[in-house]
């Protein structure tokens, strides 16, 4: 599955999330390509940190900050490869627009601050544009940086039924340093030592959402059919169970 992690908005975790959610495929035996679409190319200087300390297992990752060398190369590349996972820059690129024209699922995070609900609609429209072109296009908003508890949560999420073009996932990433400090090491929170069992719960529930077409029922069976009918089966389930072995 091709899945694209984009917002217009910068600094709502688009990087941090496509990363452990590409790091966590690899985990899992799944054969994954990690695209960078960001011209600052953070996604990829993350993978370069993961290099130079020689974690295993690595991860493949190609930067193109060009719209028609980013389309044209996933157009190609994305069958070599079961995983698809696309980070791109935080405004309105040609990266943007081609990453929207060959992803399956489009996930697009906020955080629970009126800015970030405000700029969902830049990317409503731009949803709106890519499914003239792009038919089965499924977009997701799910709120990164989540309060520990409070109102503004629930507020964000209910905004995002203003937007037709989005369906809330409801599936959040609190406001966590093992995000961060994972991500800034090129590795993800399942990585960590010590872990954050949280985060690495979090994580592991937004996989399921994003990639099983019955989150609820992937817990304790044998296989699980994706979102793009692909199974998942054996011991690259482990990527949809609570507990990670790293
Ligand atoms: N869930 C989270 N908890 C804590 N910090 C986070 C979380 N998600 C992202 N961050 C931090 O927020 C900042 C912006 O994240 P980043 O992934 O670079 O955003 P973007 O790619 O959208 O610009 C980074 O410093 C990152 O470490
Ligand atoms: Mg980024």
């Amino acid at each position: 599955m091709i899945l694209t992690v984009a917002n217009t908005k910068g600094g709502v975790g688009k990087t941090t999330i496509a990363l452990n959610i590409a790091i966590r495929h690899a985990i899992a035996g799944r054969d994954v390509w990690l695209v960078d679409g960001d011209r600052q190319a953070t996604a990829s200087n993350a993978v370069a940190v993961r290099c130079e300390s020689s974690r295993r297992p690595s991860i493949a990752c190609s930067s193109f900050s060009d719209g028609g060398q980013l389309r044209s190369q996933v157009l190609q590349q994305a069958p070599k490869f079961e995983e698809v996972v696309i980070d791109v820059g935080g405004r309105d690129s040609s990266a943007l627009r081609a990453a929207l024209v060959v992803t399956d699922v489009l996930l697009v995070p906020f955080q629970p601050r009126s800015y970030d609900v405000w700029a969902l609609a830049d990317i409503a429209q731009l949803i709106q544009e890519a499914r003239s072109v792009r038919e089965g296009l499924q977009a997701f908003a799910v709120l990164n940086c989540a309060d520990p508890s409070g109102g503004d949560n629930r507020e964000a999420a209910a905004a995002v039924s203003e937007y037709p073009e989005l369906a809330y996932l409801d599936s959040p990433l609190h406001r966590r340093k093992a995000f961060a400090n994972a991500a800034g090491a090129g590795l993800c929170v399942s990585e960590l030592k010590p872990g954050d069992p949280k985060a690495d719960a979090e994580l592991t529930q937004l996989l399921r959402h994003l990639y099983v077409t019955d989150p609820h029922a992937a817990n304790g069976d044998s296989s699980v059919t994706c979102n793009d009918g692909s199974v998942i089966y054996g011991d690259q389930l482990m990527m949809f169970s609570r507990e990670t072995p790293v």
